[in-house]
């Protein structure tokens, strides 16, 4: 995290969706991703679903929950930062509070997925600490899966293991 940066971190709740909803697409680079972000998100996984605000203004926010099949899961739906915020630590903090959250509740690996296009949120993944899970198909060395969430809605699969992490790294 930018030494300069004051972040104020808290639980998402029902009443951010409103603005939140405004900024996925232009913060997922014109992608239409509004669809995949349902309100139920901010109302319903409060716990473990987190905004990040600098200066009073929504700068990230992560939607998140734990498994209902698999309590040992959690499970990072989507992660966002304001395009003039990336790159000072923020998608960092967000995920470390998820992880402390779902650590908390007796995770022991946290998932998530992404496009095989989107090499930021790849690239950023593996970067703090995610591994690549087996796919049926590669795209430039990354393994994904091809149809996973649909017909053609190819996704990678990552893999992040607590338990080497300490609560609040
Ligand atoms: C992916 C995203 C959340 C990253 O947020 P961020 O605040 O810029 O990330 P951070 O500053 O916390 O970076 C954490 C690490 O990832 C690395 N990283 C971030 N973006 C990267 C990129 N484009 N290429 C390579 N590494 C990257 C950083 O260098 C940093 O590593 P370091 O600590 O070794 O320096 C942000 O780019 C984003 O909102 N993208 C659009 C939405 C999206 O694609 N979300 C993910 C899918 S749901």
């Amino acid at each position: 995290m930018s030494a300069d940066l004051a972040v104020d971190l808290r639980h998402a709740d029902t009443a951010d969706y409103d603005a939140i909803i405004e900024l996925v697409d232009v913060w997922w680079g014109g992608r239409q991703m509004t669809d995949m972000l349902p309100r139920l998100f901010f109302t319903h996984f409060r716990p473990t679903s987190f905004i990040a605000e600098v200066d009073g203004a929504i700068a990230g926010f992560l939607a998140g929950f734990i498994s209902q099949t698999d309590p040992d899961v959690g499970y990072v739906h989507f992660i966002g930062v304001d395009p003039t915020m990336r790159g000072r630590g923020l998608g960092e903090t967000l995920y470390g509070a998820f992880f402390d959250a779902a650590r908390s509740r007796g995770c022991r690996v946290v998932r998530a997925v992404t496009s095989p296009v989107n090499r930021t949120s790849i690239a950023f993944h593996q970067q703090i600490g995610f591994r690549v899970l087996p796919g049926n198909a590669e795209s430039e060395g990354v393994a994904y899966t091809t149809d996973y969430d649909g017909p053609g809605r190819p996704c990678v699969r990552f893999e992040y293991d607590l338990k080497n992490r300490k609560q609040g790294d």
